[in-house]
């Protein structure tokens, strides 16, 4: 097969607490304002989205894309239990207007990694009582937004936990897909104590969503995965509904088949029964891990690596639309695959590579419905900062100027063109 379908969704993702900036009643921002953060610098302005959302969307649009994946943020729109701000989701509403007006199918996010503060001192992510908060807060969003919003992603990436506890535990940001910074033991002490006081209760109580979970902690997240499908159905029956999951293609060396099949239990496999009534599943690969008798193997000496030292190897995307279909049967979006890297000669290399795996997938009949590329802009990294450039535009902080690099005209032509073979660099 050479080009995608008619009705192929193209487009970019952005998290809204890594693009908008002065996200104030979120868990992070108050995270990041501690001294001993382990935030290697704040959010801030981060890149301004909240009020350039329409420069942006019409960027996107002249780009060549047709979709936009993005998030609404919790703490935004709920900034204390049970009371509603009316003026963010008429933010929100303009976002989506705007989306209409350039043409762009929305993808929306209800929950990407940031959480309100007061939800994080109620219980957070290991509270029994979240999954009926986020169910209602995820029906305030359809509600009110749900005219102009044909895709929902209830939360991103309900299985990072899973990554960041073999992170913590292997003490390296190597297994988790986003950006940690865990190289800070010796100043641990000092931060659970600062932890604790900045939400008011015990240090060790304070589960936001980026913490390791424990085994309730994850039957919290895909409760509330599956109260909020629940809800959204009640006010938005036509509205199609997934999860999104970050999924390493996981491979085996001699010796390690069998870990690398309880990796895709752990990270996949276990969660399909809560997911059975899912629309769409929201697939995100970077890179892939390789599984040896003794554990993940190092990433090889020799191989081409990116900014967050994974391995170069945009293949990773096909095998795993592979393995997923098979085991889960329905559409396939694509919402995040990219690379964090400075020289975006290797993000044009890695994305062609990536989307001629999508075109296998569909030429085997797989239903894949869409590619969202991580990322739009340049942006905040998560406890890593602004330091890994993962975006198609460059954005220039000092002034927030948006500079579209070969790479965004290249995926926008292919976007445009639905064929890879007539992808060019030139803007
Ligand atoms: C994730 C998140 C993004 C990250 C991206 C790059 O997939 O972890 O959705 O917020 O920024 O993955 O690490």
């Amino acid at each position: 097969m050479v080009s995608f379908p008619q009705d192929f969704l193209f487009g970019t993702s952005t998290a809204a607490h890594q693009v908008e900036g002065n996200n104030t009643k979120s868990d992070f921002w108050r995270m990041e304002q501690m001294e001993a953060s382990s935030f290697a610098e704040p959010s801030g302005d981060a890149v301004d989205h909240y009020r350039r959302y329409r420069e942006d969307v019409a960027m996107m649009a002249e780009l060549g894309f047709n979709t936009y994946r993005f998030s609404v943020e919790w703490a935004r729109i709920e900034p204390e239990e049970g009371v509603y701000d009316e003026k963010e989701i008429g933010h929100y509403r303009n976002v989506l207007l705007a989306c209409r007006e350039f043409g762009l199918t929305p993808i929306v996010t209800l929950h990407h990694f940031s959480s309100p503060f007061w939800l994080i001192r109620e219980g957070g992510w290991e509270s029994e009582q979240t999954p009926a908060r986020f169910a209602r807060y995820a029906a305030h969003v359809m509600q009110e937004l749900g005219d102009f919003i044909p895709y929902v992603c209830t939360i991103n990436e309900a299985n990072i936990a899973i990554g960041i506890a073999k992170a913590m535990k292997n003490f390296s940001a190597s297994s988790a897909q986003v950006g940690l910074n865990v190289d800070m033991a010796a100043r641990m002490k000092a931060y659970y104590a600062e932890l604790g006081q900045a939400f008011g209760i015990p240090p060790q109580e304070v589960h936001s969503f980026l913490a390791p979970r424990s085994e309730q902690g994850l039957r919290v997240i895909f409760q509330s995965h599956e109260e909020a499908r629940a809800a959204i159905r009640r006010v938005r029956p036509e509205a199609r509904i997934g999860i999104t999951l970050s999924l390493h293609d996981f491979q085996s060396a001699p010796g390690g088949e069998e870990a690398a099949l309880a990796a895709w239990e752990e990270e996949f496999l276990q969660f399909l029964p809560s997911l059975r009534d899912d629309d769409f599943f929201g697939l995100q690969n970077y890179t892939r891990e390789i599984h040896g008798p003794d554990g993940v193997l190092p990433v090889a000496e020799e191989a081409e690596k990116t900014q967050m030292g994974y391995e170069f190897y945009p293949q990773g995307l096909e095998a795993v639309i592979r393995f997923v279909a098979k085991r889960f049967g329905k559409p396939i979006i694509v919402t995040e695959n990219g690379i964090g890297t400075d020289d975006d000669e290797r993000r044009i290399a890695f994305i062609d590579i990536a989307l001629q795996g999508v075109l296998n997938c569909l030429a085997d009949g797989i239903p894949v419905k869409g590619y969202m590329h991580w990322s739009l802009l340049d942006n905040f990294e998560w406890q890593l900062g602004f330091s890994r450039t993962f975006g198609l535009v460059a954005v220039d902080r000092s002034t927030q100027k948006r500079s579209p690099k070969p790479s965004a005209y290249h995926l926008g032509r292919i976007a445009r063109t639905r064929s890879l073979a007539q992808g060019g660099i030139s803007p």
